[in-house]
């Protein structure tokens, strides 16, 4: 049948989602599905009922795409759609949520505070050590983020984060090694793929460097010690279901300098799959083509 494959939306970022859901797009049609381009900021998803859609790829980034909303919306016009559901997608997107879960069920995430104004933001400064991650709960693609080393700092960055929405969380940084991994499969038995190390220049693996530079390294196979590779494996596949995810998803792991204990950031239900995105990336180094990728998540939809 038909598939829509949802694309756009109306967060902040619309424009992340267009590039993935343009790939998706024409790469299913390349493997023969008889895809369409859909976008839920210009299209009521109701018209998905009445163009006979059979099934979605959601590539939607953010909020009111990767909240659960659309997903809510889906259930109630009964269109399976890949990735997780509307409970673990409205846990993930909200990273104070998500890390509350992860510490309750003792997966290590770094310290952090719940601030609510630039007065705060120094309180947990001081809580946390130097240097700190400003940025708001509920947002992608380090969009609002600040990386904070010094009191003067945190008014300004409080400001940008409390743009992008009112939550705001400070967040200890760990100094290591940048990595993420995907995790694909049927339902909640989805397993882990090849781990990623970034490198990014300086550092900074920011918006720019994520999607429109190409100095930032990647490396996958990871380079790390192969029992380092298979506790971030095995800590992610603990992540996603503790969240109650199926399908997809994508964690991203700092690795501490001092110690190599990995720390879980955040997981992303509806992953980045441009150009420059890191499940394809990974899925290539397990052998899968970004077709066959896309073809395979598609398998996964569900209701
Ligand atoms: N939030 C972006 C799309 C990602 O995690 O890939
Ligand atoms: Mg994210």
């Amino acid at each position: 049948g038909k598939v829509a494959v949802l694309m756009g939306g109306s967060s902040a970022e619309r424009e992340v989602s267009l590039m993935s859901g343009t790939g998706v797009l024409q790469a299913l049609r390349s493997r023969g599905v008889d895809a369409h381009a859909f976008d839920p900021s210009e299209t009521d998803l109701i018209e998905l009922k009445r163009g006979g859609y059979a099934r979605c790829f959601i590539a939607l980034h953010g909020r009111h795409g990767e909240d659960g909303t659309v997903q809510g919306a889906l259930e109630l016009l009964g269109i399976p759609y890949t990735g997780p559901g509307v409970m673990a997608s409205s846990i993930a997107i909200d990273k104070i949520m998500t890390k509350r879960i992860w510490r309750f069920e003792g997966l290590s995430t770094p310290d952090w505070r719940l601030v609510s104004s630039a007065a705060e933001t120094e309180q947990a400064l001081q809580a946390l050590g130097a240097p700190m991650i400003v940025k708001p709960s509920r947002e992608g693609s380090t969009i609002g983020l600040t990386k904070v080393t010094s009191a003067e700092q945190c008014a300004k960055a409080y400001a940008l984060a409390s743009q992008y929405d009112p939550e705001v969380l400070c967040e200890q940084f760990i100094e290591g090694d940048e990595t993420t991994c995907p995790v694909l499969g049927e339902g909640a038995a989805a397993q882990a793929l090849p781990v990623i190390r970034i490198v990014a220049p300086e550092g900074n693996y920011d918006y720019q460097n994520k999607y429109f530079t190409d100095t930032t390294q990647y490396h996958c196979p990871s380079g790390l010690p192969a029992h380092e590779e298979a506790a971030i494996q095995r800590l992610v596949e603990k992540a996603f279901r503790a969240l109650g995810c199926r399908g997809w998803a994508r964690a991203d792991i700092m690795i501490r300098a001092s110690d190599r204990q990995p720390f879980l950031l955040e997981i992303n239900t509806s992953p980045g799959m441009t150009g420059h995105s890191l499940v394809p990336m990974s899925a290539r180094a397990a052998g899968l083509s970004y077709e066959e990728l896309c073809v395979g998540i598609l398998a996964t939809a569900s209701l």
